[in-house]
This record gives C-alpha cells, sequence and structure tokens, in this order.
C-alpha cells in the first residue's frame, strides 16, 4: 500500500485536506497510508533545539543536519527504508503530472518539510535527498508543497477516485494534462444561465461527437494559454505516429 511519510515541526497540520473527500475516504479505508513524524521529537539537547544561525551570518535560522538526520532514521527504524526521499524546496525539480506518476507508482515516499530558511546541506547530500518544488514561488514551509505532492500522488492510486473512467480520459489524452492537455470546458444543469446556453453538441447524445469536441476544446484551450505544453503535445502525437 502507497504510504507518505512526512518530518515536519508542524504534525498537527497533518492529514488536514487530505483527510477530506475522496482522498479522505481512501485513507479511511485503507487505500493508502499517512504517517507523521515531529522532527522536534530527534532533538538532542534539553532545550529540544532543531535549528540554529547559519554560519557565515545572514538572516534566519537553518535546521540542524544531525536533527533531520536522526529523524530520517527514526522514520526508518519505523516504517522501513521509502522508495523516495524527498525534502520539499523551491530550488528543486519543479512537480508535474510525470514526476506525480512516478512518486504514485513508487512504494513508498518520505517528506521532509523544512521551516526557517532551510535545511543543512550536509545532510541533503548524506541522505541524498531529492529536492522537489511545486512551483516558483516560496512557501514559508514545506508543509502545503507535502499536501499539494501528496493529494496529485493519491487520486492516482486504484480506487481512490472511484470513478476509473474520470481518470481514463485523463490518460488517453482528452484533458486534464494526464494526455498533455489542459481540460476542456465543463457544463450542468440549468442549460440556459444569465442568456448563456450549453453547447449544442452536448445535449446532442452524440458520444463520438461529443469526443471530439472536447478533444479540439482541449487543443485549442492548451495552444492559447500553455504554448509550452502545446508545443511538447504535438512533438509526442508525433513521435508517437512515427514509431508506428
Ligand atoms: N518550500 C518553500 N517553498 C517551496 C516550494 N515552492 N516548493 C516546495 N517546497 C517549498
Amino acid at each position: 500500500m502507497w504510504q507518505a511519510t512526512i518530518l515536519t515541526l508542524f504534525p498537527d497540520a497533518f492529514p488536514g485536506i487530505l483527510g477530506a473527500s475522496l482522498p479522505g475516504k481512501g485513507l479511511k479505508e485503507g487505500l493508502w497510508r499517512l504517517e507523521t513524524l515531529d522532527i522536534r521529537a530527534f532533538a538532542r539537547d534539553k532545550h529540544a533545539s532543531v535549528d540554529d544561525t547559519p554560519y557565515g551570518g545572514g538572516a534566519g535560522m537553518v535546521m540542524r543536519a544531525d536533527v533531520i538526520d536522526a529523524a530520517i532514521q527514526g522514520a526508518e527504524a519505523k516504517f522501513g527504508k521509502p522508495a523516495r526521499k524527498i525534502y520539499l524546496s523551491p530550488r528543486g525539480r519543479v512537480l508535474d503530472q510525470a514526476l506525480v506518476r512516478e512518486l504514485a507508482a513508487a512504494e513508498s515516499v518520505l517528506l521532509l518539510c523544512g521551516r526557517y530558511e532551510g535545511v543543512d546541506q550536509r545532510v541533503i547530500d548524506a541522505q541524498g535527498l531529492e529536492e522537489v518544488s511545486i512551483g516558483d514561488f516560496v512557501l514559508a514551509g514545506g508543509e502545503v508543497a507535502a499536501m499539494v505532492l501528496i493529494e496529485a500522488c493519491v487520486r492516482l492510486l486504484p480506487g481512490v477516485l472511484g470513478n476509473a473512467e474520470t481518470l481514463g480520459e485523463e490518460s488517453f489524452g482528452i484533458g486534464a494534462l494526464g494526455g498533455g492537455l489542459l481540460e476542456y470546458p465543463h457544463y450542468t444543469r440549468p442549460a440556459e444561465w444569465q442568456g448563456a446556453v450549453v453547447p449544442e453538441v452536448l445535449m446532442s447524445g452524440h458520444h463520438e461527437k461529443i469526443r471530439v469536441w472536447r478533444q479540439e476544446q482541449a487543443e485549442k484551450m492548451t495552444q492559447l494559454r500553455r504554448p509550452d505544453l502545446y508545443e511538447r503535445y504535438v512533438m509526442s502525437k508525433k513521435n508517437a505516429k512515427e514509431e508506428k
């Protein structure tokens, strides 16, 4: 069963939103597992200090290598060696759906959440931590980033979303990045709202026409909003054709 082990100074922040909706239901049903360890429990001195001032000076505090190392060892002693050891950091590889798929396919992930200015470089190196960022902006700590990563992984696990078709569409290329495209627009009742009507094709009951329309919409939307993704999509489609 897929497991996420979180090392954090704020264990009470979990499961948070991960305990709600379908991921939360999956957690309760044992479709995946969430474990949190409080980094402070691995502090050595009587003040339970987990951080100290940076060598070389500068603002903020740095999380201690010895404490973080002890916490990782503690997690491994309790739950076994994780398949991937990740430090959430704005310096890391930027999370995308390809990395999400990789991590969801792994047996278990350990997620180290930093606070303050960061973590002593020596423990990142010694533990061979992979750095993962959730985007080019800076959060106050890794906890929200860990939740983002976990939520994205968990919705890919068998049984979590319930409706297998939701994921099926993604992997067949219409919508939601799975196929490399942004999602086509959605509509529900009422059929007319503030003078705006639902596209006629969606009321036609003609499944093939609807599929083609959605595919076109997803392609147009992606070309307009994310030319970078669209270029990659066109290239991968071209490559797939040549391989045939
Ligand atoms: N910690 C602080 N900022 C972050 C980001 N953008 N991604 C992951 N972890 C972070």
